[in-house]
């Protein structure tokens, strides 16, 4: 935390000061009422009310249940807090799930660091990459990276950066790409998605322009991958920006209903968690280094809602980088230090010199040797990290660093998959895909999403 910056607990003078604290306090009073304290969430402070809130579960059939700690008193608010049936009916649950985890021998919600099946430190260094993303990205051992933070491709770009035969191709690259981050995430963890509907021009003067919704394509193809949904944010610019595109001038030239264009100032950062059954306490409480998890507590003045406004970023290098600014809160709110960041589509390297900035390791990968040129300039000039690993797809991938790395392609015989297993391509490998690409839009009418 930056010096002089004050949680609200310490500015508004509580009593109970820290999440621990009011932890302890509500563990003190399910043991005096008899109540096995169950899975107790992380606790959540309410300065509206001056309280501690701190969830139990344990029964998804029942209504949430919560202790509630009065923060300038110390002690349990009985009137706010749930009744006592209801704590004892998740605690039930919650015991019973437990036993189960344990006679099936799998890892339950209550695992502490270094035991059997908690996370492990990425064994990745810093790393550079050029090449194609949905195949070089095979190369590194699954669950060896914290968070995945992009902005993929726009699908309509004139740069010849982004040019595919269809649209159902663009979303056959994107699918293979993000079936490798669900492989190469760890439990739990985050996939930060910067993406846009794309407006696709009209060809002449007696047909209409469309807007092709991208994001929504990607979110039914994330979903299909084993991601969880969590936020939509809006990635607000300045007002004007936009205006220049020529969306709403028409509507603005006489107003006619049914013309209405709005001039669009957002592009969304869709945010998800690879599915699992584990709570985010559990991601906090099992992660293999708890003095990176205390260092890398967020300073006020954070994003409260969902709408950041920042202005758009422009570098002469590239021509679609996202600013550094947004990087920086995505890095911050979503990963520890330590922690591995990965950018598939990592064009100037935004996402790579936030992460250098924020004391995390990078892997960057892009596909056009331009992008990599200007790493390599960053790099030298201190932006990213001095150690940083380059590899190109055209002269193998298996440098000196990867070659020791367990699961990763320079440790595995020809023909094996990404996990050691043999290759069976396709969605649930993440491996090279054998799925072919797929029909959207309004082809895809009545499927999810
Ligand atoms: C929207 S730009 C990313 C910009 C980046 N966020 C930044 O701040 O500079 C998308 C990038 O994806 C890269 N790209 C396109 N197809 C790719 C592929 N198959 N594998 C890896 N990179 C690819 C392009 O070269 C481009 O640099």
């Amino acid at each position: 935390m930056i010096a002089g910056d004050r949680l609200v607990a310490e500015r508004r003078r509580y009593t109970v000061t820290t999440a621990a604290a009011a932890r302890r306090l509500a563990r003190a009073h399910l043991a005096r009422v008899g109540v096995h304290e169950g899975l107790l969430g992380l606790p959540e402070i309410d300065d509206r009310y001056h309280v501690w809130r701190i969830s139990l579960s344990g029964d998804a059939s029942a209504p949430p249940a919560e202790i509630v700690i009065d923060a300038y008193e110390a002690v349990v608010d009985t009137a706010r807090s749930s009744r006592l049936a209801l704590l004892q009916q998740h605690s039930a649950a919650a015991g019973r799930r437990a036993t189960k985890a344990r006679q099936r021998r799998e890892p339950s919600g209550a695992l502490s660091h270094g035991e059997p099946g908690s996370p492990r430190l990425s064994p990745l260094p810093d790393l550079a990459i050029r090449g194609d993303a949905a195949s070089v990205l095979d190369a590194l051992p699954s669950g060896s990276v914290d968070l995945v933070f992009t902005s993929p491709p726009y699908f309509n770009a004139r740069r010849s950066y982004a040019e595919f035969a269809s649209y159902q191709e663009y979303l056959y690259l994107l699918e293979r790409v993000f079936g490798q981050c669900h492989r190469l995430l760890g439990e739990g963890r985050f996939l930060v998605v910067n993406v846009s509907p794309v407006l696709v021009r009209r060809v002449g003067r007696s047909s209409a322009s469309r807007r092709i919704p991208v994001p929504f394509h990607v979110n039914a193809i994330l979903e299909e991958l084993g991601f969880e949904f969590l936020d939509d944010i809006h990635w607000m610019k300045p007002a004007g920006a936009g205006w220049a595109l020529g969306r709403g001038r028409r509507f603005a030239a006489d107003r006619q209903p049914l013309q209405y264009k709005p001039v669009v100032v957002t592009e969304y950062l869709l945010v998800y968690r690879r599915a699992t059954d584990k709570l985010l306490d559990w991601n906090l409480r099992c992660h293999p280094d708890p003095e990176a998890v205390r260092a890398s507590l967020i300073a006020d003045g954070y994003e409260r809602t969902n709408v950041w406004q920042l202005p758009p970023s422009s570098d002469r290098r590239h021509p679609a980088p996202f600013p550094e600014a947004l990087a920086e809160r995505v890095v911050s709110y979503y990963s520890f230090r330590g922690d591995v960041v990965l950018d598939p589509f990592a064009g100037s390297g935004t996402t790579g010199r936030a992460a250098h900035r924020l004391a995390r390791r990078s892997v960057a990968v892009d596909i056009d040797p331009a992008a990599l040129a200007v790493m390599r300039a960053d790099a030298a000039a201190g932006l990213l990290a001095s150690g940083t690993m380059w590899l190109d797809e055209d002269g193998g991938l298996a440098g000196p660093g990867l070659a020791g790395l367990p699961g990763s392609v320079a440790g595995r015989a020809p023909g094996e998959g990404p996990t050691g297993r043999p290759s069976t391509g396709g969605r649930s490998t993440g491996g090279r895909s054998t799925v072919r690409p797929r029909r959207v839009g309004r082809a895809r009418r009545g499927n999810r999403g």
